[in-house]
């Protein structure tokens, strides 16, 4: 069964009623099982040794005092660990993370050389300081901006586009705005360790390990030892966050496999919180230019956006940074284009709003250029330029799109014709204030996600799918899906995730699960409602469920939400929309900001759950708050050798955004549901994220008349 566009199904209160988490108690109550706590409590632990050096060779691992020390059980390293296979065809990624240890060569500082394992952590780290590690030491590359880093400008993220002719446009520009825009690399730091562990039976390995992808994390181990698919299990049914570093099968996972596998028995490898700077993903750093040519009423006639992204040596994370820009306004003379530089950094991964986040930063930043130098306000510029059809996708119809209302009632929540729209003009003591906005069009992405729903004797139901839930809700959402459409009460529905045993889902990323697996649950519901021979369309409450079901146990149905086919709906699936507006006040002798208000106006199509998806667009508005201001990766690049040694790998010196850094943050949602899908729903896990940067920037220009196209904006940049 596949999907079809049919019409939103009218909603009850059950879609989209603030309902609390239905996993809240146990999380509260530290009830909870998060992947390692189901792991057998009698596993060795593994402690991974990284490289001191940043690109060459090694040439011994001498283990001897490491396996003389109290408590160790062996040593791995690329001399004797297992064979395995990098998995390529069965990984959702170009090319999965290298598994470790399977060659000598050193890609960059971090990567893993050895793994002790021991009865105990502690013996385990005291024993990894007793391996001693030979390199052939070469120069490594880590600038982005070094002419030796070898440049590819093939297109792994589709990201390259060309509309139209950009020179015309250009020409037929009364003003070009033109800048170079630079974005500083991220990492993610999810309060939640990274931990895997491994247990063989035989030929068949079961792992619980920290993911977002359960189902691509077993497909991955399967094709790396050459075992059948149905002899991985994978489960990691709670995580304490994500933001897109559990998303690809990391090495970690690896040595936990292998370690088990030497040892025969149970590993678990837990990561430190440094080694969680180099060992699941960071997002890119990012150079961009942007150029862009508008008629004196602002109309725009050419946009221009470029980006080089780093990518690790043997290793690939297509970003697709011009994305937001490319499907953004409506503009025919375009050119789109992301190159990518190999150097000598940890594989970079998924970070909340992957691409997204720094291209819309750029483009965002430019367009309020555009506006100050047409004198023309910034909310009416992208009004002006509304793309009321996809200009990206052959000008099909959106499937829903409520930009402008986001937009206007943005505004209005703000005050922003309250403001005098001058640079520097509303100084307040020893602090500039300033407003600023951004527009968000968020990419749609949905990939094929299988449910299978239980109907019970007593007509409760049961919901089974490997999916998993990052701490948005996903539990929460499936049972108001099911409660709405079998007319149970949510406490008559048990959810049950997390499990590569269970059928397959799409990742919790990309703002991609809350549709297809609501979805995926609608449809699976109308097929059992089938199979008992009552209407799909009926919501029949328990009674009528239990008669149907009879004398069986239980009666269960499966269906497959597919990506659905833009030509033949003849629209273009839409992503969610936002509109972010800033109020900042900046210090003037001291450059420091402080952000006062943040509203934030979201067209995620159907709200599912109030609560929840009101709680996605706060913590994505945090996450933008840390990008815009503090969140930076910082290396050795300005002093000395370049090692590319992450210099603030702990969260000490990492700055996020904590509560002193956050306001009450203003989230209001708009539009109704999408017409694409039966639930009519539109992911809302990282519009939360995309434009704070660029409407915080853009206060900060207004409250000082200092233009900064460089995150984070850090108060040296304002002095
Ligand atoms: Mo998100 S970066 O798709 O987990």
């Amino acid at each position: 069964m596949t999907t079809t566009p049919t019409a939103p199904a009218s909603t009850t209160p059950v879609i989209g009623a603030g309902i609390t988490r239905v996993d809240g108690p146990l999380k509260v109550t530290g009830a909870v099982s998060y992947a390692d706590d189901l792991a057998p409590r009698d596993a060795l632990v593994g402690v991974l040794v990284g490289a001191t050096i940043t690109s060459g060779t090694v040439t011994l691992v001498d283990a001897s005092d490491a396996l003389a020390a109290p408590g160790v059980v062996a040593v791995l390293s690329h001399h004797d660990a297992p064979s395995v296979v990098r998995p390529n065809e069965a990984s959702a990624d170009d090319r999965a993370p290298r598994p470790p240890f399977q060659d000598p060569v050193v890609r960059f500082r971090g990567d893993y050389v050895a793994l002790v394992v021991a009865q105990t952590r502690e013996e385990a780290e005291h024993a990894a300081t007793l391996v001693h590690v030979s390199y052939d030491v070469d120069e490594p590359v880590v600038d982005i901006n070094d002419p030796r880093a070898p440049r590819e400008t093939d297109d792994p993220a589709g990201a390259d586009s060309v509309r139209g002719d950009l020179a015309r446009g250009l020409a037929e520009a009364d003003v070009v705005i033109e800048a170079d825009f630079v974005t500083g690399d991220n990492t993610n730091n999810p309060l939640g360790l990274f931990a895997a562990c491994a247990e063989w039976d035989g030929e068949a390995l079961h792992m619980w390990a920290t993911t977002q992808w359960p189902s691509n994390v077993a497909d991955c181990l399967a094709e790396a030892w050459g075992i059948p698919r149905e002899d991985v299990r994978v489960e990691c049914p709670y995580l304490g966050g994500g933001f897109g570093s559990g998303l690809r099968p990391w090495p970690y996972i690896h040595a936990a496999a292998m370690a088990a596998r030497t040892v025969g028995r149970p590993v678990r490898v837990v990561l430190s919180r440094p080694q969680m700077f180099t060992g699941v993903g960071h997002r890119p750093e990012t150079v961009q230019h942007v150029r862009l040519g508008a008629r004196r009423d602002g109309t725009l006639t050419a946009v221009e956006h470029t980006a080089t992204i780093p990518v690790a040596v043997d290793d690939d994370n297509p970003e697709n940074v011009v994305s937001g820009t490319r499907q953004g306004y409506a503009v025919e003379h375009l050119r789109a284009d992301v190159d990518q530089v190999r150097l000598h950094v940890s594989p970079p991964g998924s970070m909340r709003a992957p691409g997204e986040a720094q291209g819309n930063f750029a483009l965002e930043t430019a367009l309020d250029e555009l506006a100050v130098e047409l004198g023309i306000d910034p909310v009416e510029l992208r009004m002006r330029n509304e793309a009321v059809t996809n200009p990206d996708q052959g000008d099909l119809p959106w499937s829903s799109k409520a930009l402008d209302e986001c937009l206007r009632r943005g505004a209005e929540l703000i005050g922003w014709d309250e403001r005098d729209p001058a640079p520097r003009s509303m100084r307040e003591g020893d602090q500039l204030v300033g407003y600023g906005m951004a527009a968000v069009s968020f990419f749609y992405f949905q990939q094929p996600c299988t449910v299978r729903v239980v109907v019970r004797r007593d007509g409760t139901a049961a919901v089974h799918c490997a999916a998993m839930d990052i701490g948005t809700g996903t539990y929460t959402i499936v049972t108001q899906v099911v409660a709405d459409r079998l007319g149970l009460e949510v406490g008559d529905v048990e959810v049950v995730l997390g499990d590569s045993s269970l059928p397959p889902s799409p990742p919790a990323g990309g703002s991609g699960l809350a549709t297809a697996i609501s979805n995926a649950t609608a449809l699976a519901v109308a097929q059992v409602l089938d199979d008992l021979g009552l209407d799909p369309r009926a919501a029949p409450g328990r009674d009528a469920l239990a008669g149907a079901v009879g004398g069986r146990d239980d009666v269960s149905a499966e269906a497959t939400a597919d990506q659905p086919d833009p030509d033949q709906l003849g629209m273009s699936p839409s992503g969610a929309f936002g509109a972010k507006f800033a109020k900042v006040r900046v210090d003037a002798d001291l450059g420091l900001v402080r952000v006062e208000r943040l509203v934030s106006v979201i067209d995620c199509g159907q709200v599912l759950n109030e609560r929840t998806a009101r709680s996605q667009v706060v913590g994505g508005t945090v996450g933008g708050i840390g990008h815009a201001l503090l969140e930076h990766t910082v290396t050795d690049l300005h002093a000395g050798p370049q090692t590319g040694r992450i210099t603030n790998a702990h969260l000490a010196d990492y700055l996020m955004a904590v509560n002193a850094d956050v306001p009450d943050l203003e989230v209001e949602f708009v539009g109704g549901p999408d017409r694409l899908n039966p639930v009519g729903v539109k992911g809302v896990g990282e519009v939360g994220l995309c434009g704070v940067a660029a409407a915080i920037g853009n206060a900060v220009f207004h409250a000082t008349g200092r233009r900064v196209r460089r995150l984070p904006i850090t108060p040296d940049l304002l002095l």
